[in-house]
């Protein structure tokens, strides 16, 4: 089976290590902006895989860059693990060459001053309610064009979108009739001794982090100031930690296809220390996304604190501690009301001892790997645009024992107030 993987970053590099494990893919290409990151993860690879790895520079800003790097190599799928803005065009190039689709992250535009994006932006939080800059109706307005084509688009199989998705879909299937409430908690509890650094991509990370926080209540969004609702939580093999209230992208599909659903909420673990930073980087300007003039050149001050913060890809053998990443579900078994929480943890040195990344990005690449091989299989088949949580979980559950990321289910939880 022929997979073509776009991005080789953080994530990328760990989804290509799992998707050299798999004997499903015989023949990988690996493409990016920076084609030598390719050759260098192919090199490592070749002699731990069967399959053979081929290189190629890519622009994923340019359908016509993807479309005839596709149309050589002829993938039955291709991975997109570049950023969110490149989503549309991957998907574009897909369907003319005759590909299926798969990702991590729901399409966001780069730039959020484009007046043709503001006006439908603009549009979309008046209707919806929300103002986070990333929305699905970018994506799913495919749905019609990929069933025509025959084609499947499955959107957002990393961990948070997701797995979360799938063990809602796998505790409605094995332990509910109805679920009425889920808290999703993405917890981080590793330390990479660093001031302030991001876990992946610093851009996107500080761009969500930033944002209004909402949640779903009762058929509606209800948004909050950011970092405005706070909680404390203890942690399986973590510990107690503080966790804030955010906006996430899976609220979004899981209120539309979880039937009964009464309230959908996302927390995330931050230290006092990273929202001190942030609040300070904030204040200051350096979260913009606009450029500014600089001594005659046009500067965005987010990409100028990208390049003067550690990569995150350098960060795995400095990170030690565990993540634990899950869902609590309340909701209805045999007329009675019940609670249960599926959860992951994940160790951040074992990741890195098995693909040089840490846990953020093992839990993001192992679940891409999962998801692109399940439709590579067909046994996530449409044609259509798909999220996690309208397939059958329990391929993809078996899978996530099998390829590092074991979960468990807590039958008596502490719910979240
Ligand atoms: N669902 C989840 O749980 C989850 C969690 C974390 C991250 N994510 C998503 O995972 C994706 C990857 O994140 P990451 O942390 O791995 O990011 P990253 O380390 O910045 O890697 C991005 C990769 O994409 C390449 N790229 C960027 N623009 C490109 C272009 N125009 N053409 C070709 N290649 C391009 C970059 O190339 P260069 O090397 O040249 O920069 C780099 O290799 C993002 O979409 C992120 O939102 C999802």
């Amino acid at each position: 089976m022929r997979v073509m993987v776009i991005g080789c970053g953080g994530v990328g590099t760990v989804a290509i290590h799992k998707i050299a494990q798999n004997p499903l893919f015989t023949e990988i290409l690996l493409t990016s902006r920076t084609v030598s990151k390719c050759e260098k993860l192919a090199e490592k690879l070749r002699s731990k895989t069967k399959a053979t790895i081929t290189c190629k520079p890519v622009d994923a800003d340019s359908v016509g860059s993807l479309v005839a790097v596709m149309k050589e190599f002829k993938p039955h799928t291709v991975l997109n693990v570049a950023l969110p803005y490149q989503d549309l065009t991957i998907m574009d190039a897909c369907l003319e060459a005759g590909a299926n689709y798969v990702d991590t992250a729901n399409y966001e535009c780069e730039d959020t001053d484009n007046p043709e994006w503001r006006k439908i932006y603009e549009k979309r939080c008046k209707e919806k309610g929300f103002t986070a800059y990333f929305d699905y109706s970018w994506q799913w307005a495919y749905d019609e064009k990929s069933k025509k084509a025959g084609l499947t688009a499955l959107l957002g199989t990393g961990f948070d979108p997701g797995v979360t998705q799938v063990f809602s879909a796998y505790a409605l299937k094995h332990y509910f009739d109805e679920i009425n409430y889920i808290d999703i908690l993405d917890c981080n509890g590793g330390d990479h001794g660093y001031p302030f650094a991001t876990n992946f991509n610093p851009e996107i990370n500080l761009r969500e982090v930033s944002a209004n926080g909402s949640y779903w209540e009762d058929g509606h969004w209800v948004e909050t100031k950011p970092m405005e609702i706070k909680r404390v939580y203890d942690f399986d093999q973590v510990g107690q930690k503080d966790m804030y209230l955010l906006h996430h992208e899976e609220i979004e599909s899981l209120a539309k296809n979880i039937p009964g659903i009464k309230r959908i909420r996302f927390f995330m673990t931050f230290g006092q220390s990273y929202l001190t930073h942030m609040k300070c980087l904030e204040n200051v300007g350096m979260l913009g996304t606009v450029p500014v003039d600089f001594e005659g050149q046009q500067i965005v001050p987010i990409k100028f604190l990208k390049a003067l913060l550690p990569d995150p890809a350098s960060l795995g053998p400095r990170t030690v501690g565990k993540t634990n990443i899950g869902c609590i579900f309340t909701g209805i078994k045999d007329g009675k009301e019940k609670t249960i929480y599926i959860y992951n943890v994940c160790d951040h040195q074992e990741s890195y001892k098995e693909t040089g990344l840490q846990a953020i990005s093992y839990t993001t690449g192992v679940p891409a790997m999962i998801g692109t091989a399940l439709v590579a299989e067909g046994i996530w088949k449409g044609p259509g645009v798909f999220n996690c949580e309208e397939f059958d979980p329990d391929p993809y559950m078996e899978a996530l024992n099998k390829y590092g990321l074991p979960w468990q289910v807590n039958e008596n939880p502490v719910r979240v107030d």
